[in-house]
């Protein structure tokens, strides 16, 4: 069965999306794969939506048309390079953009909210569309994320040996899928989220390329403890987090203290508190642990690639790329994988990563026809 997975993550960078062809044995070959950036103007509103703002419901639903249009281009573009026609296609499981992440929070329940306009996906597209995969998970009482746990125990996970996932998104995501069948996971704190913005402000650039800029410079070990103390980290899973959280008002906050420190330190300060966060989590949750697959963005940063190797001594770290899934589509091909579950009506979340009460169905499904 054909599906296609779209997905832009917290990074706002763009939107990955995958032709994949899921087999019976659930497990997923990518066929084709493309990457659509998100035009200036939508990506400045929809930042601008991940805080409270003025006359947001019309906003939100415009910035969710906008990018309903861009996933419609990306499916184009996906069926015109492997002449797949959209008939073919079973499904298009598609995320949104999440503009604000507080499961749990409020009235107990709280929410989770990924900008969309799937029925207007499904009219553009003539394909059948899965979406709002999370709020089933926090309506069951759990974080609603991380969602790409299951997926990467149908990918990664070996029997009798203890593989670990990171994900270095925006944020960053740890899976651990130990030999006897048991899998964590949870979000360990930012990734590339913080270093964007610190990049973007003090060079005018969108990333870090390779993290070369940040290797120049020199951590600096009171912003980097006085970051670390962020209670978040020291909380037990299931957690999750996003902007929420981890954003410029935080890194101000922090950076604040630090009279006279300069940009190039600080951002070599953000890359470490990335990789010794990281780093804390696989010692403390994979501890038996010898292999640490990598995936998303972050993967292609060579700096935090080598710090986070460096911290963890006698550990193969590498992208998923040796796995077969290369590092840029494992996300992609996680929402692809998440809507043959919902076709098949399979449990998409696993309650022992997100909290939940129990295993749920994820998403809601929009007719093609
Ligand atoms: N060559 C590179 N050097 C350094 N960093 C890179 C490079 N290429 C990409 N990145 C980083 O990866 C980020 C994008 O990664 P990715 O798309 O996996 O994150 P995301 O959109 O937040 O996804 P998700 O929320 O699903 O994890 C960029 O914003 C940038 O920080
Ligand atoms: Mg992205």
């Amino acid at each position: 069965m054909l599906y296609i997975g779209l997905m832009s993550g917290t990074s706002l960078d763009g939107v990955d999306a995958v032709l994949a062809d899921v087999d019976s044995a659930r497990s997923l070959k990518v066929l084709a794969h493309c990457c659509l950036d998100l035009p200036a103007e939508l990506r400045a509103e929809l930042l601008a939506l991940n805080t409270p703002g003025d006359n947001e419901l019309h906003r939100a639903a415009l910035a969710a048309n906008a990018l309903s249009r861009l996933y419609a281009e990306a499916v184009a573009r996906l069926l015109a390079q492997s002449g797949i026609a959209a008939s073919e296609v079973r499904a298009l499981g598609a995320h949104g953009q999440t503009v604000r992440h507080r499961p749990g929070e409020f009235d107990t329940c709280g929410y989770t909210l990924q900008l969309l306009n799937p029925a207007l996906l499904a009219e553009l597209c003539g394909i059948d569309v899965v979406a709002d995969f999370r709020s089933r998970d926090v309506a069951a009482g759990g974080q609603g994320a991380p969602l790409v746990p299951a997926f990467h125990r149908a990918m990664f996970a070996r029997s009798g040996k203890t593989v670990a996932v990171l994900n270095l998104g925006g944020i960053a995501n740890l899976t651990v899928l130990t030999g006897d069948d048991t899998t964590l996971g949870f979000d360990c704190g930012p990734a590339n989220v913080l270093l964007d913005h610190w990049c973007q402000q003090h060079t005018g650039r969108p990333y870090d390329d390779a993290g070369s800029w940040a290797a120049a410079g020199r951590v600096l070990p009171a912003l980097l403890a006085s970051m670390l103390n962020e209670p978040y980290f020291a909380l037990p899973p299931p957690k999750s987090t996003g902007r929420d959280r981890f954003n410029p008002t935080w890194l101000t906050t922090h950076v604040g203290d630090q009279a006279g420190a300069q940009p190039q330190d600080v951002q070599a300060t953000l890359a470490e508190l990335t990789a010794r966060t990281c780093a804390d989590a696989v010692r403390r949750h994979a501890g038996a642990g010898r292999e640490l697959l990598v995936c998303g963005g972050g993967a292609r940063n060579d700096h935090l690639m080598r710090r986070i190797a460096s911290l963890l001594p006698g550990c193969d770290v590498r992208p998923t790329d040796a796995c077969a899934l290369p590092a840029s589509q494992v996300e992609a091909a996680a929402f692809a994988w998440l809507a043959s579950a919902h076709c098949e009506r399979r449990s998409g979340n696993l309650p022992s990563v997100t909290g939940a009460a129990g295993y749920r169905v994820l998403g809601a499904l929009f007719p093609a026809g």
